[in-house]
């Protein structure tokens, strides 16, 4: 009997997607320069996409970032002792299980608290944990953690663990008050574990954004097919192509769609119609890449002190221990 061992506790805003997908539009495409939040890649397509792209022999992040989870989960269960492991934007959750192997072992962990906006994701990644480890309690919530960090009474020491880079996603404003509210949150015995990617050669980086086999170029494209399903939008994605480049100023990969010639969107739900001019582009993603140094002290800004630095042998990828100051 594992259904007793499993909840889900559904806390987005009822229409949360329809709602926030539209202002996200109204805010990004009504002029130029024109800009999407990454977060609408991800519909089942898109889900599938990206897992694929984990895969591609240039996309190293997710495999670095495997690596060094191997090597230091031992450690990182002796470190914090966690009863709760909370894990933001849990996904698929392949990489959740080698924390959850560590601290099972080491005797200390009750329970797993996955949030996510994909219920499905939570419902399949669940069910399966709590399949896979018989003493393990799963609380699930569905929330948008930009909005709302749903944390409240597990159990502590909790570890909670914001990996894949994802961090990336944020510029340095967004950061800055993700770390603010995320320090709030946390009690004094509380952990945080996050992955991060590094800068590194702006080739390796680029190659790792514009694969040979165009599988994240069809992850890109895909928030047209999304815009199209979600909005009534007409977009042609044949017309657009895929750019990643390398913005040395902000240290960070930038995603774009680049409309081949002059055209016109319409956006039917949003009563709204955009202007495409010849090769104009709009952003689809920030992708910032980091450094010791300067993540060190974004994160004691935000209220965190760095304890463990851990990177794979390569320095391509950095994983880290921060406890709230
Ligand atoms: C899931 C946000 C970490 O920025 O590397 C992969 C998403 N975009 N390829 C990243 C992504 C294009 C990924 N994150």
């Amino acid at each position: 009997m594992t259904a007793n061992r499993f909840t889900l506790d559904d806390r987005l805003p009822a229409d949360y997607f329809t709602d926030t997908l539209r202002a996200d539009v109204l805010q990004g495409l009504v002029a130029p320069p024109r800009t999407l939040p990454p977060k609408w890649f991800y519909d089942k397509r898109g889900s599938d996409l990206f897992e694929q792209i984990t895969r591609l022999p240039e996309y190293y992040p997710t495999r670095a970032e495997h690596e060094i989870l191997t090597r230091r989960a031992p450690e990182i269960a002796a470190l914090t002792r966690a009863s709760t492991l909370v894990e933001l934007g849990s996904g698929s959750s392949r990489k959740t299980r080698l924390l959850l192997d560590a601290l099972t072992a080491g005797g200390s962990l009750v329970r797993y608290a996955p949030l996510d906006v994909s219920a499905s994701a939570l419902e399949e990644a669940g069910e399966a944990i709590v399949r896979d480890y018989p003493g393990l309690d799963v609380t699930a919530t569905v929330a948008d953690f930009e909005s709302d960090l749903a944390l409240s009474d597990e159990p502590g020491p909790r570890l909670l663990a914001f990996l894949g880079s994802t961090i990336g996603n944020f510029d340095s404003a967004q950061r800055r008050a993700f770390y603010r509210t995320l320090s709030l949150a946390l009690s004094s015995d509380d952990v945080l574990l996050l992955g991060a990617d590094l800068v590194k050669d702006p080739d390796v980086l680029v190659r790792a954004y514009d694969d040979s086999q165009g599988v994240t170029a069809e992850f890109n494209k895909n928030v047209l097919a999304v815009l199209n399903r979600e909005l009534g939008a007409d977009f042609d994605p044949d017309t657009f192509d895929h750019v990643a480049v390398w913005n040395a100023e902000e240290e960070r990969i930038e995603m774009r769609l680049r409309s081949r010639a002059a055209q016109t969107v319409k956006i039917r739900d949003l009563d709204l119609t955009a202007e495409f001019a010849p090769d104009e582009e709009m952003r689809t993603e920030i992708s910032c890449k980091f450094r010791r140094e300067s993540l060190t002290a974004e994160l004691h800004d935000g209220g965190f002190t760095v304890r463990q630095w851990w990177t794979d042998p390569e320095e391509r990828f950095a994983l880290l221990l921060a406890v709230p100051n």
